[in-house]
């Protein structure tokens, strides 16, 4: 059946439910038959994606819909969800390279700093030059750090402080990220990394989730110590290349 017709389209959500149910059972699903129905699903979102913007500069006044912008952040958020499933699933092809975890971290600091300056944080980095590289995928190693940041940032005021040190031992390059803000409840913490599980009005709760899935990709670890009212920690661990 292909994506263009229109019984695959009426489909559409009994698919979608039932490969979310597969998704939650992830550890039983192929992961090439999930890549493919991520990709099945992706087809028609970018069909209505496209279709809005043919309606719209064929009616122009329909912008002025309050509800018409809406129409693109929820395709948008579908589109986020498929791809934190493919990840989740450990269904993402992991490309890996040397990655220079130093440098990430450096480009990311930077492009943070609008939101430090806007909410009144004040981050700081120490890294040091000249370590090894770690056998990596540069991208999903930048997703996983930008999660544990966007959550920093969500649980800081104004006046708090991030901090992002990046240290060697033996074989690991470790990267702490600390925070000064809310901190998390001792009954919550071991629940953080599950799917779903969000303590924030707008979270979908999936970002610890894929931060986990792609630090154990790389055969890394993490860790979190945490107190209420005083800030949080998160420690990644990723080994280096072995030479
Ligand atoms: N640095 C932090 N400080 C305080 N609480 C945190 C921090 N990081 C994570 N948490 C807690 O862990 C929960 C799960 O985080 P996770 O990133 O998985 O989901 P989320 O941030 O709620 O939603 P999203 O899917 O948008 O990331 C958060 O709701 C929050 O309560
Ligand atoms: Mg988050």
């Amino acid at each position: 059946m292909h994506w263009k017709d229109k019984s695959f389209m009426e489909k559409f959500s009994t698919i979608y439910d039932s490969w979310l149910e597969l998704v939650l059972q992830s550890k039983h699903v192929n992961p090439t038959i999930n890549a493919k129905i991520a990709h099945e699903i992706k087809n028609p979102l970018a069909i209505i994606r496209s279709t809005l913007q043919l309606i719209e500069s064929q009616i122009p006044t329909v912008k002025s819909n309050k509800h018409w912008g809406s129409l693109y952040g929820e395709i948008d958020f579908i589109n986020t969800l498929i791809k934190d499933f493919t990840v989740l699933n450990q269904s993402f092809k992991i490309d890996k390279q040397q990655v220079d975890v130093c440098g990430i971290i450096e480009i990311l600091a930077h492009q943070f700093e609008p939101i430090c300056k806007e909410k009144n944080i004040f981050l700081y980095t120490s890294i040091p030059k000249n370590l090894p590289h770690v056998d990596g995928d540069q991208l999903r190693l930048r997703e996983a750090f930008v999660n544990i940041i966007k959550n920093a940032f969500e649980a800081c005021k104004a006046k708090d402080t991030i901090s992002i040190i990046i240290k060697r031992l033996d074989n690991y390059i470790i990267i702490t990220f600390t925070d000064t803000g809310t901190g998390i409840e001792k009954d919550k913490i071991d629940t953080i990394y599950d799917h779903f599980v969000t303590y924030k009005e707008n979270g979908t709760g999936l970002g610890l989730a894929i931060v986990k899935a792609i630090i154990e990709q790389h055969k890394g670890s993490i860790e979190v110590t945490s107190e209420v009212d005083y800030g949080t920690s998160f420690i990644v661990y990723l080994p280096i290349i072995a030479h």
